[in-house]
């Protein structure tokens, strides 16, 4: 069913890009479909900021915005798929110009085989060109073509030759810090996602397959209001935790085993990421819960740091610490604590980073690092993961037996707000005594 509007946010993220960047042009392309077999696309999904600015969820488009300057008016063209009696029949109801037009507010819009033709025109008078080179080869060739016939057209005048910019240079920056629009898309995903990762704790059986789990996740998402998975759920048994990005999910789930769920669903164009890992069966065994303990007192000690002020950077360097000195009193690491923290030493066991920005992207966009020079602090609204871990690698000889191929990761998603912050998906049990409480 089409929409008859889309709600005003799309406008007010517009009208904000445009209005701290007068004179520019924005050009955004939709992502367009993938074959996976002849005829049969892959299931679509828009490229995150051509919805964040529009809203519309078709394949083929292009969206323009001319932020104008002096007395030219900013405006917003949208470039979509043509009406089509025959593919809408097989394919599905489409927009065309006129739903561009009145139920998503472009000034202008056009078929998109006009896009080349109205390029060099629209940039008539722009300063300044934001597009992402590098992600469409095809697409780069045709924007450059026209950039170009625009810079031939200006022939003597004098008019300066029209920088290209990274859109994600002031987008990414806009999309770093969470409306409340965003916020309630956020909760919703993680509380959805928290109570599939319920589901799982409870209903996972030995002898079950990670396949099944993985199903009764996906089925929990969408029975919720979730519309697809944020990234590709992550079921995996006994040592398949130790790979950081397990694909499979296709073995046995074994008695005596943890299983670890990486996991979280997409509400909205917002997605969540929770990782919960868990007993197969109904108890941790000891060398499971003392590894499990380290990793979720790390976690809280974590959350604890997370407020306005604090960097990414020390929240990483605190899960280290209290990493590197729980491996030292369990024997798995030897030497000294500042000698293993210099030489990241701990990585054997922990060889990914704490956190990483969330938002329509599972690993979002934001500059993590410094911010005009300056390291880069947390700030209300930014919306980010803390996930330590620790993995006993199947080809590392030195594992005593008993720890040897665990993989255990805990991953809530943390908002920043004024006072501190909420955890978004706080709903997932990661206590062990009511992990095992809610199998008996
Ligand atoms: N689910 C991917 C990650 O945790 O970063
Ligand atoms: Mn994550
Ligand atoms: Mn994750």
């Amino acid at each position: 069913m089409l929409l008859s509007h889309v709600p005003g946010h799309f406008k007010s993220r517009r009208d904000a890009l445009i209005k701290s960047n007068p004179g520019a042009v924005f050009i955004f392309p939709s992502n367009n479909e993938v074959l996976r077999n002849p005829d049969v696309p892959y299931g679509f999904r828009q490229e995150s900021n051509f919805f964040y600015l529009t809203g519309f969820e078709e394949p083929e488009s292009f969206l323009v915005l001319t932020a104008g300057s002096g007395s030219a008016p900013s405006k917003m063209v949208l470039f979509v798929r043509r009406r089509d009696a025959t593919r809408e029949m097989w394919e599905g109801e489409r927009y065309g110009v006129e739903g561009a037009r009145n139920v998503f507010q472009a000034d202008e819009a056009y078929v998109t085989e006009d896009f080349d033709r109205k390029l060099p025109e629209l940039l008539q008078g722009a300063e300044r060109v934001f597009y992402r080179v590098g992600l469409n080869e095809a697409i780069d060739r045709r924007v450059i073509a026209q950039i170009d016939v625009h810079r031939a057209s200006a022939g003597r005048s004098g008019r300066a030759l029209l920088p290209i910019s990274d859109p994600n240079e002031v987008l990414a920056e806009m999309r770093l810090f969470k409306r409340p629009e965003e916020v309630e898309a956020l909760r919703k995903a993680s509380q959805v996602s928290a109570l599939a990762h319920k589901m799982a704790m409870k209903e996972v059986r030995p002898g079950m397959n990670e396949f099944e789990i993985e199903a009764l996740i996906d089925y929990a998402f969408r029975k919720h209001g979730c519309q697809r998975v944020g990234y590709g759920s992550i079921v995996a048994g006994g040592k398949n935790a130790t790979c950081l990005h397990y694909r499979l999910n296709n073995q046995p789930l074994k008695e005596n085993e943890l299983l670890l769920i990486d996991a979280g669903g997409e509400f909205d164009y917002y997605c969540s990421d929770i990782t919960r890992t868990f007993p197969v069966g109904r108890s941790f065994t000891a060398a499971q819960a003392k590894t499990y303990d380290l990793v979720l007192r790390s976690q809280k000690e974590a959350i604890a740091m997370a407020k306005p002020g604090t960097t990414l950077a020390e929240i990483h360097q605190h899960v280290c610490e209290v990493i590197t000195d729980g491996l030292l009193s369990l024997g798995l690491l030897k030497g000294s604590r500042e000698e293993i923290l210099k030489s990241n030493g701990y990585s054997r066991f922990y060889p990914h980073r704490t956190s990483h920005y969330l938002g329509m992207d599972v690993h979002d966009v934001g500059l993590y690092i410094t911010k005009s020079g300056e390291p880069r602090t947390l700030e209300p609204g930014m919306v980010f993961t803390i996930e330590p871990g620790f993995y006993a690698q199947p080809t590392d000889p030195d594992v005593p037996d008993e720890y040897r191929e665990i993989g255990i990761r805990i991953e809530d998603d943390i908002l920043i707000t004024p006072g501190g912050c909420e955890v978004l998906t706080a709903d997932a049990p990661k206590e062990r005594a009511e992990i095992e409480g809610l199998k008996h």
